[in-house]
């Protein structure tokens, strides 16, 4: 048995925040967010919550795909800014939809997130445990941001994209690759727990989100273009074959990059993070949902995912539309 996409919805928060807008509140420019990123604004919560978001995206895309909450029967959440640690934001979701017959739980692969959720669901779907799922990615990064480091919060926004797949004797699940390294995994690291147990004095304080921007261009660099080609070789193609590559949106930079290093016109990889920045695990489905709702991708059409960041973590996946 294999996967297929049958449905795609997304959702941001309404407060809408422009390069010029952070330019007020800390010392940074439009021209140095954008030159360096290719970011110019990304939506903030104020009201909204990563479970609010998820439940309307997840609405979404059910009825994109023309699926009630009864059929769905496992619901995965790519995040790692869940509203608690517990309950997940998949059971909060599960709850809000009225899917009362699905299995939930988050995982969390940072940006990797919704790449590892989706081949988690393909597996199950391989070995026919389920049959319809609904998948996400989720973040509410402000609120682990550390709003005194310009060089870090304002890569980053909020939002929530999501998939729904169902099974289908033809796998449209084509090839995917993934991996970690967690011994590079300082390059980009976010702490904030606090502990009061008063056996363990740790002394620690909650902290933010720290980047090694530099390593982690680097590794992006590298391992993105070598899990693309791998994943693209394993599904039986060629680069050219591929109609989108719909990459993470964490840097225009980074996207370039890929797209010169597997010789590939940059007009094959959609853009989100224009208008929403970095959301980590959120950012494919969004763009996935983007394009959809534009009317690009048409069936048969072939699409290289990929996913990558803190762990360090990365996957890729290729799938036909
Ligand atoms: N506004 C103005 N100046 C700034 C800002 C800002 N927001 N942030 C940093 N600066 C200054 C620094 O203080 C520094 O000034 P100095 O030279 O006087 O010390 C100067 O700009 C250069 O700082 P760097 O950190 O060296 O900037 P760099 O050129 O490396 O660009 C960037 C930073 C864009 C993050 C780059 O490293 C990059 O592209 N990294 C890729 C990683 C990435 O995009 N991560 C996103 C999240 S991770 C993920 O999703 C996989």
């Amino acid at each position: 048995m294999g996967m297929k996409i049958i449905g795609t919805g997304s959702c941001l928060p309404q407060t809408v925040v422009t390069n010029d807008d952070l330019s007020k509140i800390m010392d940074t420019s439009d021209e140095w967010i954008s030159s360096r990123t290719g970011i110019r604004e990304r939506h903030l919560v104020k009201e909204e919550t990563t479970t609010s978001m998820s439940v309307e995206a997840a609405r979404r895309a059910m009825e994109n795909a023309g699926v009630t909450a009864q059929e769905i029967d496992l619901i995965i959440v790519g995040t790692l800014s869940a509203d608690h640690v517990t309950p997940a934001c998949a059971c909060e979701v599960q709850a809000a939809i009225g899917a009362q017959d699905a299995v939930a739980f988050d995982i969390n692969a940072a940006c990797s997130g919704f790449m590892f959720a989706l081949n988690i669901a393909h597996a199950y779907l391989q070995m026919g445990v389920y049959k319809t799922v609904l998948i996400l990615g989720a973040e509410t990064l402000s609120k682990i941001m550390d709003w005194n480091d310009r060089s870090t919060c304002v890569l980053f926004g909020d939002g929530a994209g999501a998939v729904v797949v169902c099974a289908d004797e033809r796998d449209r699940m084509l090839a995917y690759d993934q991996g970690s390294d967690g011994v590079r995994g300082s390059v980009l690291a976010c702490k904030n727990r606090t502990n009061n147990n008063p056996l363990v004095q740790t002394g620690v304080e909650p902290e933010y989100v720290h980047m090694d921007g530099q390593e982690v261009y680097k590794f992006a660099v590298t391992a993105v273009p070598a899990s693309l080609s791998k994943t693209i070789k394993a599904a039986g193609l060629s680069v050219e074959d591929i109609d989108y590559f719909a990459l993470h949106q964490a840097n225009i930079r980074i996207i370039q990059s890929v797209a010169k290093r597997l010789k590939v016109s940059e007009d094959k990889f959609p853009i989100s993070l224009d208008h929403c920045g970095n959301i980590s695990a959120a950012s494919v489905p969004i763009l996935l949902d983007e394009i959809n709702r534009k009317g690009l991708l048409k069936p048969g059409m072939k699409i290289a995912l990929s996913g990558f960041g803190g762990g360090l973590t990365w996957a890729s996946a290729v799938i036909e539309w």
